[in-house]
């Protein structure tokens, strides 16, 4: 039976290229966003590229939603071998720091954090159990460095990046992977490079400068970190991805205190 990626956050920018990178691999795809008619239609242009497609409409703010959600996933397709985790839209909008307050920050994190815990805790026993699978994360940049007037979604993500971090050194030989892609570019083809393109989105004026980056280049990545497994952050620009070779932290033990 061939395997299946689910693609939590589906839409015109990075689900859809991986959608079909892993399609191209002989993967069938779940597809998961809110809007039912975007989704049969990002259904029906992989269905054209003879890919097995389903679409799975739900508000991933609801992190109570995860187990029926996965639920429905499996009852179709019968199995989940790799989850990839990307939503984001005009509720996870950038806020300077000033602005932020908690009720902003308590709905982000139920998208960016809560749900994603519950999600790769809802498969990771299938694919322990099978001794093969990963959890992919998705994030931006201010994930990684906090950036002025960008504050948001940045923190929720950065707590998001750092629970992959503990979970891919404590899968370490079960099999399954846990990573994350780190972007710092305006993906071509998505709502918000669109509505920045259209002036709907403003970014401020703070010096920082987005390169932009087609989303089959990223899905790349992914299919890259997939098959080797050899790191457990990718950005994009590649230069930005932090240096491997943190010493692993090692607890103190009463005899060496
Ligand atoms: N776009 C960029 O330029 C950019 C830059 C840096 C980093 N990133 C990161 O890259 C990843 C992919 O971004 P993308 O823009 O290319 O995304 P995408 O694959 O084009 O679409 C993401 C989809 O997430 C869905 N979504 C948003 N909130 C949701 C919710 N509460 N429940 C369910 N689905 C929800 C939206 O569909 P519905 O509205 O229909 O639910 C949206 O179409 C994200 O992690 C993003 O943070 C993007």
């Amino acid at each position: 039976m061939s395997k299946v990626i689910a693609v939590f956050g589906a839409g015109t920018g990075l689900g859809l290229s991986v959608a079909r990178r892993f399609g191209r691999e002989g993967f069938r795809v779940a597809l998961v966003a809110r809007r039912k008619e975007r989704l049969d239609a990002l259904v029906a242009q992989l269905t054209d590229e003879s890919v097995e497609a389903a679409a799975f409409p739900a508000d991933l703010s609801d992190p109570a939603g995860v187990p029926a959600l996965v639920d429905a996933i499996r009852s179709h397709f019968d199995r989940i071998d790799v989850v990839e985790y990307g939503p984001i839209g005009a509720d996870q909008a950038f806020t300077p720091a000033t602005k932020l307050d908690a009720a902003t920050l308590e709905g982000i994190s139920r998208v960016l954090l809560l749900t994603p815990v519950e999600l790769f805790r809802s498969v990771l026993l299938e694919m322990t159990d099978r001794g093969d699978g990963a959890l992919l994360m998705t994030t931006g940049y201010s994930a990684v460095q906090g950036v002025p007037h960008l504050s948001g979604p940045g923190p929720v993500m950065a707590a998001a990046r750092n629970y992959v971090y503990s979970l891919n050194g404590e899968l370490a030989g079960t099999g399954v992977y846990a990573g994350t892609l780190t972007i710092a570019a305006m993906i071509t083809g998505s709502e918000a490079a669109e509505a920045t393109a259209k002036g709907d989105i403003e970014l401020p004026d703070n010096g920082v400068e987005f390169p932009v980056v087609h989303p089959d280049e990223l899905a790349g990545y992914y299919w890259d970190m997939y098959t080797r497994r050899d790191r457990v952050e990718q950005a994009h620009p590649v230069e930005l991805t932090p240096q491997a070779g943190f010493p692993a932290f090692t607890p103190q033990t009463d005899a060496t205190a």
